[in-house]
């Protein structure tokens, strides 16, 4: 009995055995930057709440939903019949909506800040990793429903691929399961979405903040050239950890009001059969990509212009991904330009495509 800890001595007990002091003293020594762009440095800690909000909604959702033949009327009876069923999976499509959206302004805000320069390169890749994992889950979760919506936009978006020399076997066999979309893609799609994405994503997620917690934050080009003297900074724990949580609790509210105010709607059952409904398009995410093809389909007939459109959008990918390769001065120059200009035409292309893509349906 002498072993067993007492309540007060209970902090103690688990610090002698886990070092939990060790994790505080890292936590209050860590500063974190402060100046006017500080605000930009919440968003990825924004994108992980999200990911925390998927997580538990996902793991209710797994309770009531079975892939296969019975996927939509399994999604049928979360939304009508089981007790707040809708508020769940209304919750999770709604922070998977937020959590792309979080990641690419994340995405975006480390660009501009510079963030992806020595000795942050393994910042910036695994989080592109980690974008590409968050677009994986978005695309697989999409189709589980098996409404007419999900049905033909997944048609529409293996359609190219399966066409490729070099992937299409893999499309069509590995991915798909047979040479149309059904229970055997819903199948496949569903041990991606909820065990093989899931398994990747974490000790990424782990190897990222490790990373960040290893590097702290990165000074913006503006604040860089300031004299030491000048610079501020607080302490991560607890004053900038207090900062994060009253952000969390900000996006859990915006989450939770746009579940319930705008819960999630639930399509006519996919019919193969039916042609597809006028106007079918992909996710908001995926929308700049697909316009891509598409207008460049308008300039070159036919395979040429979506292959064309690809070859383009794997250039600038590959570009993007090497940044950090590319923009390596520690003065800034005119690859720092380059870079710069080159993150502005990417905003304003995305943007303008995918608005383009809305108004052309
Ligand atoms: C689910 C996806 C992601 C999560 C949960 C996540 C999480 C985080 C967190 C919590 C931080 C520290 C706070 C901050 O600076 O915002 C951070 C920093 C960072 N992230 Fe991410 N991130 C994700 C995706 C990405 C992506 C897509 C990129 C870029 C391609 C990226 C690149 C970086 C870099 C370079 C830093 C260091 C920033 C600095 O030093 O100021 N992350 N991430």
């Amino acid at each position: 009995m002498s072993s067993f800890p007492k309540p007060d001595g209970l902090y103690k007990w688990a610090d002698e055995r886990l070092g939990l002091s060790d994790v505080v003293a890292i936590a209050a020594h860590k500063q974190v930057p402060q100046h006017k762009h500080s605000f930009w440095y919440y968003w990825g800690g924004i994108s992980l709440l999200c990911f925390i909000v998927q997580l538990l909604t996902g793991v209710l959702l797994l309770v009531y939903y079975r892939p296969g033949k019975e996927a939509y009327e399994s999604v049928r009876q979360i939304t009508y019949d089981v007790d707040f069923g809708w508020l769940i999976r209304s919750a999770h499509s709604w922070s998977a909506n937020l959590m792309v959206f979080g990641v690419f302004v994340h995405m975006f805000s480390v660009y501009f800040m510079k963030a992806y320069k020595k000795p942050r390169e393994f910042g910036w890749w695994t989080g592109l990793g980690l974008l590409g994992l968050v677009m994986l889950f978005g695309f697989s979760g999409y189709l589980l429903p098996m409404d007419e919506l999900s049905y033909f936009a997944t048609k529409v978006g293996l359609q190219l691929p399966s066409m490729l020399p070099g992937v299409s076997t893999i499309v069509n066999n590995v991915v798909r399961g047979g040479p149309s979309v059904g229970e055997n893609t819903v199948q496949r799609f569903f041990a991606l979405h909820v065990v093989v994405l899931p398994l990747l994503f974490m000790p990424l997620l782990a190897f990222h903040l490790l990373l960040v917690q290893k590097h702290g934050n990165a000074l913006p080009p503006g604040e860089e050239k300031r004299p030491l003297a000048q610079r501020r900074s607080v302490p991560f724990f607890p004053n900038f950890f207090a900062m994060d949580l009253a952000m969390w609790l900000i996006a859990l509210n915006v989450i939770t009001i746009l579940a319930t105010l705008f819960p999630w709607d639930l399509g006519q059952p996919a019919n193969p059969l039916a042609s597809a409904p006028v106007g079918i398009h992909p996710e908001w995410y995926f929308m700049s990509q697909f316009q891509l093809l598409k207008g460049m389909g308008l300039v070159l007939p036919g395979m040429a212009g979506e292959i064309a459109g690809m070859g383009l959008f794997t250039i600038v990918l590959i570009f993007w991904a090497l940044i950090p390769l590319f923009d390596s001065e520690t003065v800034a120059g005119k690859r720092g330009r380059i870079a710069t200009w080159t993150g502005y035409s990417v905003v304003a292309a995305t943007l303008a495509l995918t608005i383009w893509g809305y108004a052309a349906l």
